[in-house]
């Protein structure tokens, strides 16, 4: 297919949206069509309201996986602008690589469709705020892949904490622990290229490089290009719920330290990190380690009465002991609650958003600021020295080098619109 430049204004004229009532189904399609691709996909079709058109994929495996959990009510592109040029279509999911996700999510409201954004929401800082323009400008919902955000217990935890529940918050610390060494494979075509995958399409905006199944399917997480190593993969989890318990826009300052130490793969993101985060009287600490057996990381999130752990399962209360010696007591009640399923709650959450026109529970711009956060972790990290960071103009102070770091230039003919 003719290469188009994203000049998408052709698109616009399409994106009046057709009212949708409460006992209407909305019409899908999915772009992206792999691992999380493919697990999104299964969550809304088991929605009574949610009707599957199309799946885009450039690899055609994948794509055939996508069709077939439809039972074939499907159709198939491999080129996402089909898609989107099929008016019939409501609403997106975006699971691709992160390095698409702002050129498609842009592109799916400029045409009118609302979106279901995988995270971290970007790649850089100036693209996700250009996702926020797009989804403002034209009115649409835009849900960041955040499941976190619609988990019952989450809310419930935020809101004990930020109600005073376990005293004055002072430090969050969330990670991710495990051990891959020597480092992680290729999943597909290990042997070459095959002609069933456009790499140039899945490149797309990134560098042209030769193929390389490693830099591919799941494992483009390893190399800046494509994404942010586990500061972004995971960060975008835990750092989402840490900023939102500050219930602040941003950290004021941020210092990364970190590289690529013990896994032989060929990977580049850092496989051991260690970033601090200053918000207002609150420490935010984010660790990271590939090649490290033991308990894993928890989010944690200690306070003067108590330490609330939070995990996808539920959270609980270790309160803290005062006083000395026997009379030692507890400061609160320990607590002890359940999770539910985050997936269903996050696709439902943007379901009932399609048709209400609320903003949903991980509204583009709350993706957006979590996703800065990670990517400001990886700049302080890659530049060797903290970052002043300015939320409301979201500029480094004083900083010129990693200004620059902010946004990437986009590969001949994508460019950000
Ligand atoms: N919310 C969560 O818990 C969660 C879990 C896993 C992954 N994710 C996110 O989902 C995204 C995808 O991760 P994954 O593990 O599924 O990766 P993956 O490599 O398994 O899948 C990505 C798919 O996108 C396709 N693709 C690439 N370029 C495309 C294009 N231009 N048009 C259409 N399809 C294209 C690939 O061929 C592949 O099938 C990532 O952003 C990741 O962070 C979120």
């Amino acid at each position: 297919m003719n290469r188009r430049a994203f000049a998408i204004g052709a698109l616009s004229a399409l994106s009046a949206r057709r009212a949708i009532g409460a006992n209407d189904r909305i019409r899908m399609g999915l772009i992206g069509s792999g691992g999380r691709g493919r697990e999104d996909w299964s969550t809304f079709l088991k929605q009574p309201d949610m009707e599957p058109v199309a799946v885009a994929d450039v690899y055609d495996p994948f794509r055939e996986k996508g069709i077939a959990l439809t039972e074939g009510r499907a159709r198939g592109y491999k080129d996402f602008r089909q898609l989107l040029d099929q008016k019939d279509i409501d609403a997106v999911i975006v699971a691709t690589p992160d390095h698409w996700h702002a050129l498609i999510s842009i592109a799916a409201c400029d045409a009118g469709k609302d979106v279901y954004c995988e995270k971290p929401l970007s790649l850089t800082v100036v693209e996700g705020r250009r996702m926020v323009e797009a989804a403002r400008k034209h009115a649409k919902i835009v849900q960041t892949g955040s499941q976190q955000r619609s988990g019952s217990h989450y809310a419930q935890a935020v809101k004990l904490i930020q109600d005073g529940g376990i005293g004055e918050v002072h430090r969050i610390h969330a990670g991710m622990q495990r051990n891959i060494a020597p480092g992680l494979k290729p999943t597909e075509m290990a042997s070459g290229l095959s002609p069933a995958l456009d790499w140039d399409m899945w490149l797309g905006p990134a560098p042209m490089r030769p193929f390389d199944p490693f830099r591919c399917i799941y494992n483009f997480r390893w190399f800046w290009d494509y994404s942010g190593g586990q500061m972004t993969n995971w960060g975008a989890h835990h750092l989402d719920i840490a900023r939102w318990i500050t219930g602040a826009e941003a950290p004021t300052e941020v210092s990364g330290f970190g590289g690529r130490y013990a896994l032989t793969d060929g990977g580049e993101t850092p496989d051991v990190q260690q970033v601090t985060y200053q918000f207002p009287k609150v420490v935010v600490m984010w660790t990271s380690s590939e090649v490290a057996q033991g308990k894993p990381l928890t989010l944690d999130i200690y306070g003067t009465k108590g330490t609330l752990t939070l995990l996808r399962s539920g959270f609980q209360v270790a309160p803290e002991m005062l006083g000395a010696g026997k009379d030692k007591t507890p400061a609160m009640e320990a607590l002890q609650v359940k999770g539910n399923d985050l997936n269903a709650a996050h696709a439902r959450n943007f379901l009932d958003c399609v048709k209400s026109r609320q903003r949903p529970n991980a509204d583009v711009e709350e993706g957006h600021r979590s996703a800065v956060m990670c990517h400001l972790g990886n700049i302080s990290t890659r530049l060797g020295r903290s970052l002043r960071w300015d939320a409301a103009e979201e500029q480094v102070i004083g900083d010129a080098e990693a200004n620059r770091m902010l946004a990437r230039p986009c590969r001949s003919p994508w460019r950000l619109a």
